[in-house]
C-alpha cells in the first residue's frame, strides 16, 4: 500500500489512571500513522504535564514493536490539570504554555489517551485552537459516549478473578466475604464484575444501599442454610466512615447488624495492573488506528467511541464535563435482581 506523503507530526499523551491496553492504543495510533500515512510521532511524558515542561521523544516504529501487551503506558502519566486554577484562585500560563509549546515542538496535531479529566481538557485545547482527537480510556467505564472506554474488561478479568478466589475462602470458613473494587463514581466495574464473579449482593452508587436490607438479605440466606456469602461494592458508594475504606466500614456493619463473620478485600490498584485483556488489546487498537485516520482526514475536536461494535467519533463538545453512570433500571440491573441478587434496597 503506497505512503501518503502526508509527513504530519503527531504528539500523543496519556493522562490519568493508567491501566491495561494503553500502550495498544499508542502503537495503533503509532503503526498506523506511520506506515499507512507517513507521518512522525511524537510521545509526550506524564500527560500533560509533558506538554508543560516540553518533555517528549520521537517513537519509531521500533519503539513502538513488543508494546501490545505490556501493561501501564511507556510514556508515564499524571493528573495534572492545566486549566485549573491555582489555590489562590490565581489564573493559570499552563495553557499558555501548552499552546506554545505545541507550536515550538511543530505539532500538527495532539492525540489524548485518557478519562473525564482529561477528554475535558482535550476539549478545552481544542477551544484553544489546537487540533486534538480524544481515545476513551479508563477502568471505571464512565466516559459518557461510548458504549465502553478499553481498560475495562481487563478489570472485570481481573476482578472476576478475585472474586472468583474469594468464593473457595468464603465456603471453607462459612464466612461472607466482601470486596471494594474501583470505578470511582460509576458502578460498572462492579456490576459487571459481580455479575461475572457471581455476586449475591452488589452495590454500586447509582443505587443507593440501606444497611439494615443488607443484614436482612444476607440473614436470609444464612437462615436458608446458604454456606457463605459473598458482598461486591464499588468503591464510590455512600461510606460515612471517613477513616476508613467503605469495604472496611460495610464489612464491620454487616458483622454487627448479622452476627456473622465477615472479612473484607480491597482489590485497589491490582485493577489497573498488568497486561491487557486480548478485547482490551483489540480495542485499543481499534481506537487508536481509527485516531490515526481522523488525523489523516484532518477530522479534529472529536473523540473516537464504540457504538453497538462500530468505531464512531463524537464531537469532544458533547463528551467534556460528562459522566456515563449504570441507570438504575440498566437491563443488567433488572435480569440479576430477577435472579435473586440484592442491590442494598
Ligand atoms: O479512574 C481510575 C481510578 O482507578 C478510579 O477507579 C480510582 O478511584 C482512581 O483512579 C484512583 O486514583 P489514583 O490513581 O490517583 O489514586
Amino acid at each position: 500500500m503506497g505512503k501518503n506523503k502526508n509527513g504530519m507530526k503527531v504528539g500523543i499523551l496519556t493522562a490519568g489512571g493508567d491501566c491495561p491496553g494503553i500502550n495498544a492504543a499508542i502503537r495503533g495510533v503509532g503503526k498506523t500513522a506511520i506506515i499507512k500515512y507517513n507521518m512522525i510521532i511524537i510521545g509526550i511524558s506524564d500527560g500533560f504535564t509533558g506538554l508543560i515542561n516540553k518533555e517528549f521523544i520521537e517513537l519509531t516504529e521500533k519503539d513502538l514493536s513488543g508494546i501490545l501487551t505490556v501493561g501501564g503506558t511507556i510514556l508515564g502519566t499524571s493528573r495534572e490539570k492545566p486549566f485549573k486554577s491555582t489555590d489562590k484562585g490565581k489564573e493559570t500560563r499552563k495553557p499558555d504554555l501548552i499552546k506554545e509549546h505545541y507550536e515550538q515542538m511543530g505539532l500538527d496535531c495532539l492525540v489524548c489517551i485518557g478519562g473525564n479529566g482529561t477528554i475535558k481538557t482535550a476539549y478545552l485545547l481544542s477551544q484553544e485552537g489546537l487540533n486534538v482527537v480524544g481515545i476513551p480510556k479508563t477502568i471505571d467505564n464512565d466516559v459518557w459516549g461510548t458504549d465502553v472506554s478499553f481498560g475495562f474488561d481487563s478489570a472485570v478479568n481481573i476482578a472476576t478473578e478475585a472474586l472468583d478466589r474469594l468464593h473457595s475462602t468464603a465456603n471453607s470458613h462459612k464466612r461472607i466475604m466482601l470486596i471494594e473494587l474501583m470505578g470511582h463514581n460509576a458502578g460498572w466495574l462492579a456490576l459487571y464484575s459481580g455479575i461475572a464473579g457471581g455476586g449475591d449482593v452488589i452495590l454500586i452508587p447509582e443505587i443507593p444501599y440501606k444497611e439494615t436490607k443488607i443484614a436482612e438479605y444476607l440473614l436470609q440466606r444464612a437462615e436458608e442454610n446458604k454456606p457463605y456469602s459473598i458482598v461486591v461494592a464499588a468503591e464510590g458508594v455512600e461510606n460515612p466512615d471517613k477513616e476508613r475504606s467503605v469495604g472496611q466500614y460495610l464489612s464491620k456493619r454487616i458483622t454487627e447488624l448479622t452476627g456473622l463473620e465477615t472479612r473484607e478485600t480491597v482489590l485497589g490498584y491490582i485493577q489497573r495492573g498488568g497486561t491487557p485483556s486480548p478485547m482490551d488489546r483489540v480495542l485499543a487498537t481499534r481506537y487508536g488506528s481509527a485516531a490515526a485516520d481522523m488525523i489523516a482526514a484532518r477530522d479534529f475536536g472529536k473523540m473516537v467511541a464504540l457504538k453497538n461494535n462500530k468505531i464512531v467519533d463524537i464531537p469532544l463538545a458533547d463528551v467534556a464535563g460528562k459522566l456515563k453512570l449504570v441507570e438504575p433500571d440498566n437491563p443488567l440491573v433488572i435480569q440479576a435482581r430477577n435472579m435473586g441478587t440484592s442491590f442494598g434496597v
